[in-house]
């Protein structure tokens, strides 16, 4: 059918149509049944190759250490490396990639905001990442059906179950609850017998509700898996980083106006003595404002 500029729900017809040009439907009704989607060659491997050096140098300069990505032994757990965007511009595509993109926007808003960006870099040994929701960054059960919160995972190594893939729940976004304590195993006798291992190449992205039950595998081999994790929110909700700094220069006007809404350009609520009304028309606000709204 064609999908009208029907009043009751502006945004969301923006966002559908979105997802229809972009050839999504499908990936939505699996986001739908099952709480999570795969988006084949979300990346480049130019891009995925070039974010992955990116990722290692970095967790080695953090570390005080050398990584080794394809036999590593030593680094025998799963490390963050957080705060990603301002490391290097060429995580913007990743923030800003728009299959994923579009099927955030369906799961949080038109106006969601970026939460978080940052690498779990995991090698072999050590318990993986229990289930859980992302929910459980301070919400309480029982959740909405709707998603709060949403991830897009990206492989930037290969996954498999060895090698320390994303677990997943399908369908576990319908119990609106955080996983119970004998429900998170994923190794050995305590494996929850419902998570199944998310095996696809480097470069997929895996676009998930934030009510969905998820995790990783251990590492059984040597080696290193590494993601990338682009964490999103309603704009209603707290982000993980710090949202009040952009570094001068970061945002180039026109190129960047997707991701200067997705930093918080736009969100209507933290406003000081002109009231909510300005701050709601900023929503319509051009490019120009984004070198203003940095200063
Ligand atoms: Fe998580």
């Amino acid at each position: 059918m064609e999908i009208g500029d029907w009043t009751a729900c502006p945004d969301l017809v923006d966002v559908y149509r979105e997802i229809r040009e972009l050839g999504l439907e499908r990936n939505l009704a699996e986001l739908e049944a099952f709480g999570y989607t795969i988006v084949e060659n979300a990346l480049t491997p130019e891009q995925t190759g070039a974010m992955r050096d990116r990722i290692v140098e970095l967790s080695e300069k953090r570390l005080g250490r050398s990584l080794d990505l394809a036999n590593e032994t030593a680094h025998q757990e799963t490390k963050y490396a957080q705060y990603l965007l301002f490391e290097d511009p060429m995580f913007k595509d990743a923030v800003v990639n728009p299959r994923p993109l579009a099927l955030v926007r369906y799961l949080l808003g038109k106006r969601c905001i970026l939460s978080s960006l940052g690498s779990h870099v995991k090698g072999p040994g050590g318990p993986g990442l229990l289930l859980h929701s992302d929910m459980g960054n301070g919400f309480p059960d029982p959740f909405p059906p709707y998603s709060q919160v949403a991830n897009v995972n990206y492989a930037m190594t290969d996954y498999t179950e060895a090698a320390g893939a994303l677990a997943m729940v399908p369908g576990s976004h319908r119990h609106a609850r955080q996983t119970t304590d004998w429900e998170k195993g994923l190794d050995g006798n305590a494996r929850n017998p419902h998570a199944i291992a998310i095996e696809v190449p480097a470069g997929t992205a895996v676009v998930f509700h934030g009510n969905t039950w998820h995790g990783s595998f251990p590492r059984k081999v040597p080696g290193l898996r590494v993601n990338l994790a682009a964490f999103f929110c309603r704009e209603y909700i707290q982000p993980q980083e710090d949202r009040h700094h952009v570094p001068d220069g970061y945002l180039r006007g026109d190129e960047d106006n997707v991701l200067a809404g997705l930093l918080g350009r736009d969100l209507a609520h933290g406003w000081r003595e002109e009231g909510p009304r300005k701050l709601y028309a900023r929503r319509h606000a051009d490019a120009d404002r984004v070198k203003s709204w940095q200063s």
